[in-house]
């Protein structure tokens, strides 16, 4: 039966959540979160496809990979911005479909959207944004300066509020529950990890620091993007700024 079936991965995802609570892991009261709009005609920003040929080698990039926490005020510009999202989902082969990115996927369902909350980016307002892989572009979800709810969310680290772009990483499970059913939970965040390391390494390479987030309030994070948190919910963050100047490797 497809309940019980579905009832270990629902209790695994919800047993595994963070909440505030007075005992763990660290007590304060909720914050209001203002509830992300739905535009009925999303207002859309084109993005950039990366310049193939630059780049340091890779086997520097691995070795020079780190988790930086720290950043500068200097905004990303939207062309470095453009870059990140098409290391994680870009379209790699349109030939036939599915069509296939720059992460694997099991199935090649591609169950991970992205959300970002930018906080500085050129030419971007500070706000809540969807990644449309099939058309390249951010639509807008809601515009304001989010970064004090971000950082609250991911257990109060600053890093979140510091960065100049968060990455919010929501598992919709759906579409990948239809073809592997309870196993789809584990697939989820191993397609999810791929993302993340996309992620690190790109910046790395562009000399930018990050940092990945697990250790974050589910709900209030799935409130902010404006996911339900049961078939769409948050699975991994990652924050991107520019590296302070003492923390500076050049890679080239
Ligand atoms: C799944 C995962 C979750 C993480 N969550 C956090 C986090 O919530 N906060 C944080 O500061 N670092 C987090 N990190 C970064 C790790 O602390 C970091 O990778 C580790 O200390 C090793 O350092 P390195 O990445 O520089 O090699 C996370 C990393 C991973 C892979």
């Amino acid at each position: 039966m497809e309940f019980s079936e579905q009832k270990i991965g629902e209790q695994f995802q919800e047993e595994t959540k963070y909440a505030r609570s007075p005992h763990w892991p660290i007590s304060s009261a909720k914050k209001s979160l203002p509830r992300p709009l739905k535009p009925s005609s999303p207002q859309l920003i084109s993005l950039s496809q990366p310049h193939l040929d630059n780049g340091p080698n890779l086997w520097k990039v691995l070795l020079h990979r780190r988790s930086i926490r720290e950043y500068s005020q200097v905004p990303l510009s939207l062309e470095e911005l453009s870059n990140l999202l098409w290391a994680t989902q870009g379209i790699t082969a349109k030939a036939s479909l599915p069509w296939y990115r720059t992460a694997p996927s099991a199935g090649a369902l591609h169950p991970i959207d992205s959300y970002l909350v930018v906080n500085r980016v050129e030419r971007l307002e500070p706000g809540i944004y969807f990644l449309r892989v099939q058309d390249f572009s951010l639509e807008v979800k809601n515009k304001g300066d989010f970064s004090r709810q971000i950082a609250q969310a991911a257990l109060d680290q600053q890093m979140a509020q510091a960065a100049a772009v968060v990455f919010v990483w929501v598992g919709v499970i759906r579409r990948c529950r239809q073809k592997y059913r309870q196993r789809a939970y584990r697939y989820v965040y191993l397609d999810c990890g791929h993302l993340g390391q996309n992620l690190y390494l790109a910046a790395t390479a562009m000399n930018l620091g990050c940092c990945g987030i697990a250790a974050f309030y589910d709900d209030e994070v799935n409130e902010l993007v404006g996911v339900d948190g049961h078939e769409e919910t948050a699975i991994y963050l990652a924050t991107v700024g520019r590296k302070e100047s003492s923390s500076n490797t050049c890679l080239q």
